[in-house]
């Protein structure tokens, strides 16, 4: 026995490594997919996955968590929200559902009471969504800011979300605020210029490791192809890696910027067409579509067409979106039983989305594999199938190692 601190996790019934290697090359394409182990075990010492296998060969350990036939995933990356925020629009989510459609016009009212609110109000805010998501199994989480729109508010939004995580997003290019409704092209100077430089110099790629634009003609809100455009090519010379939010509200411009500009991700794809499905296939490799079905859900609209994509062999990942206007849900595991139950995918390629392509869209390697983070989450279930077979029941939550 041991005195290295070491834990050994055992009585895993199933084990998604997300690492084809583990898994043995005869099981079904979805085993494959998620490198499934039966009846596993990992060894975890300060937080690094050390060993990886067959319970019956795992190594001694310091200490046994006994998971008694549960199964166990890599924790949910979601690789898109937006958990900087105060204030509350369920009225505009109750006319919606009365037929009100969104446009991306109540993203103001969420501006101003961000603006009101403390440093440390919201702080406490996104402390409390973050303690949310754990308890629904994820374990990263991606924050874009965009409800601060002048440069001190974009710039504290920045500065509190890399207190929660590295994997920050400068979003000033949400939509054009109310007071330069008259004046777009003078946002887009200051996003491009004042604001683009505040970030790069609060930090840079380490206060802020991407640029987002919202890129929708159809808001008159967001940006259009050419806005969206400056603003991207602005990003990029600062030194930030690029993401786009892309054809949600209808067909646009949005997917093939993102694709042509070696974006990481383009979020939404609601609205595509064939040139769109086609431009995001030849960029498989380097961007990521990723989908938010809980938005679809929750503004009413038709679900992407994920099987679509996925057949055309385009990377595809899943996030929640959180955000107090389009879906403000964060919970990885609805977002999973919407993807099977309403998009069509596999159980297995809705996990698969969730965690090795959403990693992939941050730049992230989330296998479970020797030398890699424990990011891990439990199911009370034997098997991966339940995420979306008990859909709404709380059943799985990221995995605590507590001290050695
Ligand atoms: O990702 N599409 C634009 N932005 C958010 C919604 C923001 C809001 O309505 O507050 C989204 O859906
Ligand atoms: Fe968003």
């Amino acid at each position: 026995r041991r005195h290295d601190g070491s834990l050994l996790i055992t009585g895993i019934s199933e084990l998604t490594t997300n690492d084809p290697v583990r898994s043995h090359a005869h099981r079904e394409a979805g085993d494959r997919l998620l490198g499934i182990v039966r009846d596993a075990a990992v060894v975890v010492t300060d937080g690094t996955i050390e060993w990886v296998g067959a319970a019956a060969e795992a190594p001694d350990a310091d200490r046994v968590l006994d998971l008694g036939g549960r199964a166990v995933i890599p924790g949910f990356v979601d690789s898109h929200t937006h958990l900087v925020f105060a204030g509350d629009r369920s009225a505009e989510f109750a006319a919606r559902m009365t037929g009100t459609p969104y446009d991306g016009g109540g993203i103001a009212v969420s501006v101003a009471a961000t603006r009101a609110a403390s440093d440390d109000e919201l702080r406490a805010l996104v402390a409390g969504r973050i303690a949310e998501m754990r308890a629904l199994g994820t374990t990263t989480v991606e924050i874009k800011t965009g409800y601060g729109l002048t440069v001190e508010d974009e710039l504290r939004a920045l500065r509190i979300a890399r207190e929660f995580t590295p994997h920050t997003t400068f979003l000033g290019a949400h939509v054009v605020p109310p007071e330069y409704a008259a004046d777009r092209a003078g946002y887009v100077d200051l996003v491009t210029g004042p604001m683009l430089d505040a970030v790069v110099a609060g930090g840079g790629a380490d206060l802020a490791a991407y640029l987002d634009v919202f890129c929708e003609p159809h808001s008159g809100h967001a940006f259009d192809g050419d806005e969206a455009r400056a603003i991207l090519e602005a990003g990029r010379r600062a030194g930030l890696q690029l993401r786009v939010h892309g054809n949600q509200l209808g067909p646009g411009p949005g997917v093939r910027l993102a694709c042509e500009l070696g974006a990481a991700s383009v979020d939404h794809c609601t609205f595509l067409l064939d040139a769109d499905v086609e431009a995001l296939a030849a960029a498989r490799g380097t961007t990521v579509a990723t989908l938010l079905p809980g938005v679809e859900f929750s503004t009413r609209s038709p679900y992407p067409h994920a099987r679509q994509l996925i057949d055309a062999g385009v990377d595809v990942a899943l996030a929640s979106d959180c955000n107090p206007g389009t879906c403000y849900s964060s919970s990885m595991p609805f977002v999973i039983a919407l993807a099977v139950g309403e998009m069509h995918l596999t159980p297995a390629e809705a996990l698969h989305a969730a965690t090795a392509v959403a990693a992939r869209s941050l730049g992230l390697d989330r296998r479970v594999a020797p030398g890699r983070p424990a990011e891990l989450a439990v199911i009370d279930g034997p098997s991966h199938l339940h995420l979306s077979y008990r859909a709404g029941m709380p059943i799985v939550r990221a995995l605590d190692l507590g001290a050695p």
